[in-house]
């Protein structure tokens, strides 16, 4: 069996550009600078695609945490990088490829808001994957929406680190996922 794509390059780029159309009509009278923070490492393949799109000025940061292990979620979020910039008192944008049970975001949310107190926080995902969503959490622009709850790779999303790097988003089968471990197994020796 083979692959079974979900969104084609065509499709993600067309759901970027309605993202970036909807932001360059909040900001074509541009009154302050926004910091748009992408979520490493899997929203860095949207997150750059976005901010070519986007035609107004604004600062690009990056944040990191971890929550997945292998196909699902351990509900543990770690932080393992930190924003750089001075977003105190800024309007700040979290850019993250997918949200799922919503743990991430709404953990990034809090975080950045007590530690630096931001003037607005706006969430923006690629992908919201709705059905095993344990926090009541709205993301305030989103790509778009999956019902089918599926474990996705490509496009910034990964299994165990490979796969990130496609134009596309696919559904990898069993046997794809048993190829990449037998090549991390390999890799070990
Ligand atoms: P949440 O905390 O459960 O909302 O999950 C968000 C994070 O889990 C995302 O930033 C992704 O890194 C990862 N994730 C969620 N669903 C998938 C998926 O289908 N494939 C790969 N990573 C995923
Ligand atoms: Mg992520």
């Amino acid at each position: 069996m083979t692959n079974e794509i979900v969104l084609t390059s065509e499709a993600i780029q067309e759901a970027v550009q309605s993202i970036a159309n909807k932001l360059n009509a909040k900001f074509k009278k541009q009154t302050s600078i926004p910091v748009f923070i992408g979520v490493l490492k899997g929203a860095m393949p949207f997150f750059h695609d976005l901010v070519k799109k986007c035609k107004f000025e604004m600062k690009l940061d990056y944040i990191q945490v971890s929550s997945y292990s292998g196909t699902s979620t351990t509900g543990v979020i770690h932080l393992l990088k930190d924003v750089s910039e001075d977003i105190n008192g800024k309007d700040v944008f979290i850019v993250e490829d997918i949200i799922d049970t919503g743990l991430t975001l709404s953990y990034l949310k809090q975080y950045l808001k007590v530690k630096y107190n931001p003037k607005s926080i706006t969430l923006i995902s690629l992908i919201d994957k709705k059905p095993l969503r344990k926090v009541d959490l709205t993301v305030d622009y989103s790509g778009v929406s999956m019902v089918d709850n599926k474990f996705l790779c490509g496009y910034g999303l990964d299994y165990k680190e490979m796969a990130r790097n496609t134009d596309y988003i696919f559904v990898p089968t069993k046997k794809q996922l048993a190829q990449w471990d037998k090549l991390l197994e390999d890799k070990k020796d």
